[in-house]
Formats: C-alpha cells, structure tokens, sequence
C-alpha cells in the first residue's frame, strides 16, 4: 500500500534492558512506567500531543485500561483507536470516557451486543476485517474518514508484531528503562510468531539517540526489503 493512503506511523514503547515491556505476562506495564524519568514522561506526552492518533491492542487495554490522553503537557489528546476482534471492551474502561474522542476497530465476527453497547457509551466503532481486524484496511479508514496524518503505537506485543508484519511501522523510538527483568513468557517489545530465517528479519537503522533526564531514547527508521513493487 503506498504511504499516502494510510498514516504514518511511529511505535513508541518504555523497555528494559532485556527487551520486556511489563515485569510478568498479565502485569500492567504501568508498574515499570513508575520508573520513567520526568523528563520522559513528559516526552511520551509530549508525542501524543504531536500526533493524530494513538493505537493499543485491546489486551493492553483490559490489563493496564489506559487512558492515552496528553495530560502531563499543553495539547490535545489524540484519538484512541483500539482494535479488537470480537468488540471485547470492558465496561469501565478509560477510553470509554470523555477525555478524548475513541475508535474501536472490530471485525465482523464480533458479537452485536457488544457492538452496540460500545456504540452507546458514545465511542466510534468501525468494521474492518472478517474475523480479525484488518489493520491495513483500519489504517486506509483511519486516513480517509478521520483524517489521521500521524499515528503512534504503543503496543502491546501482539498488536506491534501484526502492524510491523504488515509492513506498517515506519519509525521506532524506545525508552530505555535500566532493568533485566527476565522471564521466558514475559512481553517483550514485538510478540507473534517466531521466524525462520533470517531473511524475514526486520531490519532497522538508528537515526538518533539521546538522553532524556537519566533515560536513553533510541530513535530507529524500521527499512523494508524487497521494497515492493520495485
Ligand atoms: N511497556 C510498554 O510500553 C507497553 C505498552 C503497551 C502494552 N504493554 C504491555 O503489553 C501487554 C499486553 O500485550 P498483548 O500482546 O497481550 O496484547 P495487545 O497487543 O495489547 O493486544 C492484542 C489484542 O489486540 C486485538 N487485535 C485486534 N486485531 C488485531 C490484529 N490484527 N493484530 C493484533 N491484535 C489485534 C486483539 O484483541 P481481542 O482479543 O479483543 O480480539 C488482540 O488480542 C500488557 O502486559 C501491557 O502492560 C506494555
């Protein structure tokens, strides 16, 4: 798909030395987030107040029930665009609020009611995929309906390994956080599916790096070959 028709997109994620995004499979990520300089905490704000969008997976919305509003800077708050297959949202999640306007991205396998409760709590849901979102077809729906320019992820693994998967993550920017925490099952940056040779790794070149307050950020290009088409 050419770049026009969907947005551009950057993941950003907090990640220990050892790659993990939260200290145990089903742990919410904010327990590491405590651990983040204020000065990268203000940066992670100041990144949602810059861009259209913000995407998480539907899990990371049932373990950790993110608000991703811009809270800690002057700006406004991006709109929240969740998928989930089956319109699988807890009642009392975040992103139901008022704070910012919400998408919710379901596949048509999803069940009505839960459809229509979601519609009646004042979110958007938009239908895109058979019985998984269609995450190429969400983004084209993304940039044409709702205008989307710029869109950041973040995360979770799932939901990172099927837009790079898909070839739709142009940038990357890490915030380094100095813990191993281990664990064989715990999430790590990108999950999904193992590969089988090393021509199906995703290569990456490093733009830029820099401290933020004690934290390294590191800043990737995320490089697709073959290009298609070409
Ligand atoms: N450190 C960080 O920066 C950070 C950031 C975010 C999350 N996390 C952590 O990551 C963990 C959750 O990650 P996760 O991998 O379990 O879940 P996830 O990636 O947050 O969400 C996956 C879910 O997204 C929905 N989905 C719909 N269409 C999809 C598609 N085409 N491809 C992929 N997903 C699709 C599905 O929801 P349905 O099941 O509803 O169909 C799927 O189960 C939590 O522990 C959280 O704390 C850490």
């Amino acid at each position: 798909m050419p770049e026009h028709d969907r947005p551009h997109v950057l993941m950003m994620s907090e990640i220990t030395v050892d790659g993990k995004l939260t200290l145990k499979r089903g742990a919410s990520s904010k327990i590491l987030m405590k651990y983040m300089a204020p000065e990268t905490e203000l940066l992670l704000h100041q990144t949602r107040a810059e861009y259209d969008a913000i995407m998480v997976g539907a899990n990371t919305i049932r373990i950790d029930n993110s608000f991703l509003t811009v809270r800690l800077v002057e700006g406004k708050s991006p709109l929240r665009v969740i998928p989930s297959n089956r319109a699988d949202i807890p009642p009392n999640a975040n992103i139901l609020g008022p704070d910012a306007r919400t998408v919710i991205a379901v596949s048509k396998a999803a069940p009505t009611e839960n459809v229509v409760r979601l519609r009646e709590s004042g979110v958007d849901v938009v239908v895109a995929g058979e019985d998984e979102v269609d995450l190429p077809g969400l983004m084209a729906i993304l940039s044409r309906d709702y205008g989307v320019g710029r869109m950041m992820i973040e995360g979770g693994p799932t939901l990172n390994w099927s837009m790079l998967n898909h070839r739709l993550v142009d940038e990357i920017r890490l915030i380094h956080l100095p813990f191993i925490v281990g664990g064989a099952d715990t999430p790590s940056l990108v999950g999904g599916m193992h590969i089988e040779s090393e021509d199906e790794m995703f290569r990456l070149s490093l733009k830029r790096h820099f401290m933020c307050g004690s934290n390294l950020v590191t800043e990737w290009d995320v490089i697709y070959h073959p290009v298609p088409h070409e």
